[in-house]
């Protein structure tokens, strides 16, 4: 399953579903019955509603029977609206779902809440995806209200037909890695809806079956607010018995004939991690029958070279069958899984095949694209339904590409040896620091001894070339302002930080016992940040308070709180950034709302959206086109992408007039409300979800490398300049919709051998690519931002005015 494609409207609004399969505990009227629940109609009175006022504890619905196994992604809803005259909605609901009709479950989200916000007016329709996604035939909304009052729905959802059919299976429940060194790993199956008992999962479906399938990393996650290891359901051989295998069973809906198996399963070697050696299958043909004899089983070939996580597909020999049970046996310490899926039968194929295709055909000129897509794409390299040629020219790609990086490494090797023969010959001590940092070598050289002012080169460690502020290279003196919450913060002009007291804070205190702990967005050496609702806060700031409006009285804030470990010069930094931040006040930088420095822990609050970051925001989405219109994909429009553009260049255009650099831009620091407005925030690096955006020198300084100028990265210089190349680094990922990470086909070594090129200029540095979707002028522009020398680049303003005239309106 294509999770990212399989949203098609199931039939409520166009009555596929018919009237008798739409069903409810009551109605108030005739005319307000279940038959009248469907999305932008207006028959009947306009809606469902059910009897009478929905007290709190109430629990009234609506079912839908779908039919047949569905997998179902979305739910949309709309309340009465009766060509104006109604006004009844249901501001919140919650579904519970029944694959039988008999045993109905409760859908939880993967952070365990099952409420889901719902309507704020009777007319616009609320969509949510669900995360976890649904496998069920019966589905029922429950509407939830926290005061008695009259609701009314509209309703339509949308999914795919489930065709592999498999209804529940069971497994030894996951286990927890606890390496030493390293974060634990949970690899639980955490949104399991079957029984867990006596150290086993059965009869349900759970993280197997969810169409997200993991990393290579297992420790990194495609979801928010997760923990290490959540993708992957995982055993120890050691733990279950001496058997050395791992037994699931699988239960189908009807006796089919099982062609294949697919197994995404993880194989980070290089911490105990393999694909199974074999696998055993024993077939059942009815549910009350014996396993028969004979087997089928397969032998894999084992791979000790390539890392990736990958599908093992395990020809099933169509064999005939209503359950299977499987042996897959350990290949090495740890086994870990994130998806399995059935083929079967004659290969049942649904309306949505050719557009499958078509989706295919793109993505396969754009091979290595989808790294970082949070869900599972339609790539080559696992996707069921198509044939083998991408596949080859996706392996040719890749042959072509190593063969170049070959002959590049040969020329480059002889060019760094004529070189470093030449220091050597001038300066003998060199050798053993350049010895121990052979990846470094050139642009070491170079950085530190070459052309810029010439320090002594026997005195250049690479930390020097990294950490130093190098005063004699920069331009303004600027202080550096490590967050002590980990998040790298703006820099200041030097006079501006000394000698601070409580009264340079402008910031208002805020009551601690107000802010409601919701959960952890990251944590840094000294301090944490925490998702918080704070009670009272729009009172609390009242006149011009820079809060969007809202209903309820309590607002979701970020609150960055000092650890009370945290050392004096830790927490002097932490008052001096609350200093920075209450000073900033523009429409496009994420605001300080007030502080709570009375007492310990140090905390400030500043705004957070709901909608996440740019980053998450893009990568979920297509361009706009009538294939995502008629499809319902999520989608954003070329003129979005502008809009977004222009937003993040006037607040930078803000941070620049004040001399503030920010050293960290990039999509993922930068947070959207519903209306699309962007502000610039903070907290990229203190979410593990984006550590690979990040390099780490000899676990120290931890540096978002793949979008730092050249001079930041050798000679340790942040200026407004080299924001201004992280923004075309920034602009850069927007037009590629986040589906890719900067020079994705670089290692982290590479990007700074790279980094090395731009420095010298020759003409063999790589540059980032001109994304399709961008038009050729602001590829220009884009160009223009990573100018080598920093007065060929653009400023702020300027960038500001060239992007604005893009936007109509
Ligand atoms: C899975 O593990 C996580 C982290 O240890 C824990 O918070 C969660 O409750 C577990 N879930 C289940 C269903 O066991
Ligand atoms: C588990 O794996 C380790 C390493 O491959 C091996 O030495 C050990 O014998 C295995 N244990 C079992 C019970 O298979």
């Amino acid at each position: 399953i294509f999770i990212s494609h399989c949203r098609y409207a199931l039939g409520m609004e166009d009555g596929r579903i018919t009237d008798d399969d739409i069903t409810a505990s009551s109605q108030w009227y005739k005319t307000t019955g279940p038959q009248y629940a469907r999305l932008n109609r207006e028959e009947g009175d306009g809606a469902w509603c059910p009897a009478g006022q929905l007290e709190p504890s109430d629990v009234q619905y609506l079912q839908v029977d779908l039919g047949r196994l569905t997998f179902l992604t979305i739910v949309g809803t709309q309340g009465r609206y009766a060509r104006s005259s109604g006004n009844e909605f249901a501001r919140a609901y919650r579904l519970n779902y029944s694959r039988d009709g008999l045993l109905w479950k409760s859908w939880r989200n993967r952070l365990g809440n099952p409420v889901m916000e719902g309507n704020k007016n009777a007319y616009a329709s609320v969509i949510n995806d669900l995360h976890p996604p649904i496998v069920t035939r019966h589905i029922r909304l429950i509407p939830v209200t926290k005061l008695s009052t009259t609701v009314c729905m509209r309703v339509e959802l949308y999914g795919c037909p489930w065709d592999d059919g498999l209804i529940s299976y069971t497994a030894p429940e996951g286990q927890l890695m606890m390496p030493p060194g390293y974060p634990i790993a949970s690899l639980n199956d955490s949104t399991y809806d079957g029984a867990h008992e006596r150290r086993r999962l059965s009869g349900g479906l759970g993280q197997l079956t969810d169409g997200v399938i993991g990393l290579d990393d297992f420790l990194l996650t495609r979801q928010y607010h997760v923990w290490p290891g959540y993708d992957y359901l995982g055993w120890r051989n050691d733990s279950l018995g001496t058997q050395g295998f791992v037994e699931m069973e699988f239960v189908f809906d009807r006796q089919r004939n099982f062609t294949s198996m697919k197994v995404h399963s993880n194989n980070m070697f290089s911490r105990g991690v393999k694909i199974f050696s074999s696998v055993s299958c024993q077939f059942k043909p009815r549910l009350i029958a014996n396993w028969e004899a004979e087997p089928v089983a397969f032998k894999t070939v084992l791979d000790d070279r390539n890392p990736s996580a990958r599908y093992v597909t395990v020809p099933l020999h169509r064999r005939a069958a209503k359950s299977l049970r499987c042996r897959f046996y350990f290949a090495d310490i740890w086994m870990m899984f994130s998806e399995i899926s059935f083929q079967s039968g004659n290969g049942i194929k649904h309306d949505n095949q050719t557009f499958l295709s078509e989706q295919v055909n793109i993505t396969t000129s754009c091979l290595f694209v989808h790294q970082r897509t949070p869900y599972s794409n339609p790539s080559a390299s696992d996707s069921p339904d198509v044939s083998n040629t991408p596949v080859l020219i996706g392996c040719l790609v890749t042959i072509i590409l190593l063969l170049v990086i070959i002959i590049f490494l040969i020329l480059w090797c002889q060019y760094d040896c004529k070189v470093l023969e030449k220091v050597k010959r001038h300066n003998p001590t060199f050798n053993s620091v350049v010895a121990r940092h052979q990846l470094f070598r050139c642009f070491y050289f170079e950085a530190c001894g070459g052309g810029y002012a010439e320090p002594d080169i026997t005195q250049c460690t690479p930390h020097q070339c990294f950490h130093s502020n190098a005063p004699h290279y920069a331009e303004t003196d600027i202080v550096r302002l490590q967050g002590v919450t980990g998040s790298n913060m703006y820099a200041v002009p030097a006079l501006t930080v000394d000698s601070l007291t409580r009264k340079d804070i402008s910031a208002a205190e805020f009551p601690r016992q107000q802010l409601i702990f919701r959960e952890k967005l990251g944590e840094g050496q000294f301090g944490e940040v925490h998702l918080c609702e704070a009670e009272g806060l729009p009172e609390f700031l009242g006149e011009g308070s820079p809060l969007p409006d809202r209903d309820g009285h309590s607002v979701l804030v970020a609150v960055k709180q000092l650890r009370a470990d945290a050392t004096s010069q830790a927490r002097n930094d932490f008052l001096k950034e609350i200093k920075i931040m209450s000073r900033l006040n523009d429409p496009n930088i994420i605001r300080l709302l007030c502080v709570c420095v009375s007492s310990d822990p140090l905390c400030m609050v500043t705004e957070y959206m709901e909608n996440g970051d740019l980053n998450m925001f893009l990568s979920q989405r297509e361009i706009e086109s009538t294939l995502t219109h008629a499809n319902n994909i999520p989608s954003v429009s070329l003129s979005d992408l502008l809009h977004m553009s222009v937003q993040i260049s006037s607040g930078m255009k803000y941070l620049a007039s004040l001399n503030f650099v920010h050293r960290d831009l990039a999509t993922r620091n930068c947070l959207l409300d519903r209306r699309l407005t962007i502000k610039i925030a903070d907290f990229g690096m203190s979410r593990n979800l984006y550590s690979s955006d990040y390099y780490r020198i000899q676990g120290r300084a931890v540096l978002p490398i793949r979008w730092m100028a050249w001079e930041s990265i050798l000679l340790g210089k942040f200026t407004t300049a080299s924001d201004v190349w992280a923004f075309g680094v920034t602009l850069w990922e927007i037009f590629t919709l986040c589906k890719e990470q900067p020079y994705s086909l670089l290692s982290d070594e590479q990007v700074i051998e790279n980094t090395g090129e731009f420095f010298r200029n020759q003409g063999r540095q790589i540059f980032l690519y001109g994304p399709p979707l961008c038009p050729p002028s602001l590829f220009e522009l884009m160009m223009r931002c990573w100018s080598r020398d920093i007065p060929d680049r653009p400023t702020f303003e300027g960038l500001y005015q060239a992007l604005r005239p893009h936007v109509s309106q």
